[in-house]
């Protein structure tokens, strides 16, 4: 209710201070704990913001014991069933689904802005052959606000919206051109009579003259990966583009800022890590003594792909690829041994006391690197991918905070645990 208070007693000095409770529309309700340095002078501390609200959102919301996502209020298992890729984008950009005229044109929108410059193709030239996709994505990406500048102004509604479409439309032309460059192969033209999954899988996969079938199995299979990854709330790569971005730091380089926390694996370089990890087991016999090493608290490995910071039940996303992945997978003429090994994996672990007891349940990227090995994307493309999905939550989130007078630079305190004041002591007296 407005005006509920929790009173915090300072046993120190006797002090009292309240603190506003806030009501979102769903969720725990949030302690305001500004009072806490006003009123007693203290600072909080929350490591790794575990109970940690860092802004007001009207995006996303997640329940995690109860394993709900909602984008913009809609269940991410009805748009997953029904929507397309730029749908959401557009609905988490805008916060309404489309007409179809607004989709046409956003769709129109994208397709407008998805050529890069030719002087950015020869960026690629820079890098060497086997650098990583997500070394050339942080690079290409940062180096966008030297291209597009004259719509930079971010004070301007307007120019915002059109830097986000920007993005929106050149990550996956951007992408391709890293996979492209990696292999040798010329980069391939954005196509305007293809969608936007059609088109990315077109850039990846075609080869100079001859004709390119895009699998419609593919496509579908793209565009559900791509929803499940287009927003988490405020999940470390879109923490990071916030805080970039309350510096009034341009679209381009916060977003390139997004895309090297992403790289991280224990977010977005999970997808790649799991690969690696099922490959490295090899084989379902040796799955307990990689489940002993996982529970070994001297053993720094972890299994990849299981565990959320905020899913505590199961992640809704991990159910929905999974399902995909047999659908995929039966289109290809040989089974994939390493997705027989995901099963098996993941039916063993959960039944297992120590992963029940920590409520350890496969998430998203547990699945994802299966349905793109499949799709026929290298695995150090995997994160690329997500990061490709990950820009039109970045853009929507980079688009609310600047739309929010109440917006200051993020700029955290800290507990200081150092050294006491001392004098400096001469080197020869050292
Ligand atoms: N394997 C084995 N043990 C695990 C795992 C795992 N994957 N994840 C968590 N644990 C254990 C921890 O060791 C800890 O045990 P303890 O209580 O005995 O010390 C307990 O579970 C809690 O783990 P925390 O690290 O405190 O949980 P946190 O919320 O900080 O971490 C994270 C979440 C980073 C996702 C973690 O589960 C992890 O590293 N998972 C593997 C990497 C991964 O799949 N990342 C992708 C996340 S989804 C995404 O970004 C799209």
């Amino acid at each position: 209710m407005p005006g509920d208070t929790i009173t915090v007693k300072d046993n120190r000095s006797g002090k009292t201070a309240e603190l506003p409770l806030l009501d979102g529309t769903a969720g725990a309700a949030t302690v305001d704990i500004g009072p806490l340095a006003a009123q007693l002078g203290y600072l909080s501390l929350d490591p790794g913001f575990v109970s940690t609200a860092s802004c007001k959102s009207a995006i996303t919301y997640i329940d995690g014991d109860a394993g709900i996502l909602l984008h913009r209020g809609y269940p991410i298992e009805q748009l997953a069933e029904h929507s397309t890729f730029p749908e959401v984008a557009y609905l988490l950009m805008h916060g309404e689904l489309p007409t179809s005229h607004q989709l046409y044109s956003f769709n129109a929108d994208i397709q407008r802005h998805w050529m890069i410059h030719e002087a950015l193709r020869s960026f690629f030239s820079g890098f060497h052959y086997d650098a990583h996709p997500m070394a050339m994505m942080v690079g290409v990406v940062g180096s966008l606000s030297a291209f597009y500048h004259s719509e930079l102004n971010i004070a301007l509604e307007d120019h915002r919206r059109k830097s986000a479409v920007q993005l929106l439309a050149k990550m996956p032309t951007i992408a391709a051109a890293c996979y492209r460059h990696s292999v040798g192969m010329p980069f391939v033209y954005p196509r305007t009579d293809l969608n936007y999954c059609e088109n990315f899988l077109n850039m990846m996969f075609s080869i100079p003259g001859q004709p390119y079938y895009v699998d419609p199995v593919f496509v579908r299979a793209l565009n559900l990966l791509f929803i499940l990854h287009a927003d988490h709330e405020q999940n470390a790569s879109t923490s990071t583009v916030r805080v970039a971005s309350s510096t009034g730091a341009n679209p381009y380089a916060c977003i390139a800022a997004g895309i090297a926390a992403l790289w991280g694996p224990a977010h977005g370089g999970a997808n790649e890590a799991v690969l690696a990890m099922l490959a490295e087991i090899g084989d379902i016999k040796r799955i307990p003594e990689y489940l002993d090493r996982a529970k070994d608290k001297n053993d720094p490995f972890r299994l990849m792909g299981f565990g959320h910071r905020v899913y505590k039940n199961f992640d809704p996303r991990a159910t929905l690829i999974r399902k995909a992945c047999h659908q995929v997978l039966e289109k290809l003429a040989h089974p994939d041994p390493l997705f027989e090994l995901a099963l098996a994996l993941e039916e063993i672990a959960l039944k297992d006391d120590y992963f029940i007891e920590r409520k350890l349940y496969p998430n998203v990227d547990f699945y994802s690197g299966i349905i793109y090995r499949a799709l026929s994307i290298p695995t150090n493309m995997f994160t690329v991918m997500f990061a490709i999905a990950r820009t039109a939550g970045w853009v929507s989130h980079w688009l609310e905070m600047k739309a929010d007078p109440a917006q200051k630079i993020a700029r955290p305190r800290q507990l200081y645990v150092g050294s006491p004041p001392r004098d400096y002591v001469p080197l020869k007296q050292r």
